[in-house]
């Protein structure tokens, strides 16, 4: 049993979250639940998900659709497996079958692999573009061939049809390279129809396209990152509506007054202050990277420290130089529920919101809270 640190995961700030992105959208969500629902825990997230009526969800591999699927067989719901598809490897087709998985078709070789798979043929066509990403997706400039190969094999429906934004994350200006992802996007849907192809859904935006009403003429968006809190857009943090869903606390397992000069920790870092130290029950076992060394972070949402020497596996400390009033055994919030704590940790911390929610490990208590 763990009681000195905990994510306390608010049901009901995703369900707002959840209705926030609704209300604002016609488009149906494929939620996006890789890595363990961005570090939240994706069994009790997507049983969340399927209770609002969520009906579509994303994954990076094939080992956690079938996790999902396994959990939740009797439930209707598609499941898209986004980048470790593992065409390549014959047996694992059934597994898509079996399990009603849908593999997102990424290269020219993987789209032959689903061609001349017997298995595959009952699951749905699902090819992703690369517009301007440049990491996973068909060549935009290789559509004729992706329509002469379907053509000849008379596949003349494409199921889904998607692309992925690079850069969404900036707020948009005419001319950008997420308007000309997006040009190149609507060319290739043209592309297919022209061809006399078929496409049954659309998709390209992701939260920070969605958060700024860009992509969403699409029958599908795909957001991650916001239906945990977080914004994606760095100039939103004014008016930015929706709460962290987790919030990320610890007890102070001890207080200690330290003088200027005095050697703390593993190779006795010098304290540069007179000051007081909080040592936290945390370390890199429980996923806190050793390269916070040294950053400023805020306690509570407004109480400065620092963090002094090395994250040891089990342990880190915190400094200040000033009258602490945070007490031993007292619960402090590393991040919190409040709009905007995890955007501000994370630029404190140098870091993104995804790596800190996903960063937790395993020896985490998650506790899950619906009002
Ligand atoms: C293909 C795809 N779509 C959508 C998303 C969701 O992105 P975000 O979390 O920024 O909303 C991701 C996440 O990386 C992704 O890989």
């Amino acid at each position: 049993m763990r009681n000195h640190a905990q994510m306390v995961i608010e049901l009901s700030h995703l369900y707002a979250n959840l209705e926030h992105i609704k209300k604002n959208n016609s488009a149906e969500i494929i939620a996006m639940v890789k890595a363990d629902a961005y570090g939240h825990g994706a069994l009790i997230i997507v049983e969340a998900m399927l209770r609002f009526g969520i009906k579509h969800f994303g994954v990076a591999t094939l080992a956690e659709a079938i996790n999902l699927r396994q959990h939740f067989n009797l439930l209707p719901f598609e499941i898209f497996v986004f980048s470790e598809t593992c065409l390549e490897e014959a047996l694992l087709h059934k597994d898509y079958v079996q399990n009603k998985i849908t593999p997102v078709i990424h290269s020219l070789v993987d789209l032959q692999y689903y061609l001349a798979s017997s298995d595959l043929k009952s699951r749905p066509m699902v090819l992703k573009f690369n517009t301007g990403m440049n990491r996973l997706g068909i060549d935009y400039q290789d559509v004729s061939q992706v329509i002469e190969i379907l053509k000849k094999l008379n596949r003349l429906n494409v199921f889904h049809l998607m692309s992925h934004f690079a850069s969404s994350y900036y707020r948009l200006k005419e001319g950008d390279k997420s308007h000309i992802q997006m040009e190149r996007f609507k060319q290739l849907i043209k592309n297919f129809q022209d061809a006399g192809i078929s496409i049954e859904q659309t998709s390209i935006a992701n939260s920070g396209a969605i958060e700024q009403s860009f992509g969403e003429n699409c029958s599908h968006i795909r957001p991650g990152l916001m239906m945990y809190g977080p914004y994606s857009v760095v100039d939103s943090a004014k008016n930015w509506k929706l709460h962290n869903i987790s919030r990320f606390e610890v007890k102070v397992l001890n207080k200690i007054s330290v003088k200027r000069g005095t050697p703390v920790g593993y190779g006795g870092h010098i304290v540069p202050e007179d000051g007081e130290i909080l040592l936290l029950p945390i370390g890199y076992g429980d996923g806190i990277s050793t390269y916070i060394k040294g950053h400023k972070l805020f306690i509570n949402s407004d109480f400065e420290f620092q963090v002094l020497g090395r994250v040891n596996m089990d342990l880190t400390m915190l400094f200040t130089a000033k009258n602490c009033k945070i007490k031993r055994e007292e619960w402090i919030r590393i991040w919190d529920h409040e709009i905007g704590s995890l955007n501000q940790l994370a630029d404190n911390l140098q870091t993104i919101p995804y790596a800190l929610t996903c960063g937790l490990s395993a020896r985490i208590p998650k506790n899950y809270v619906l009002e």
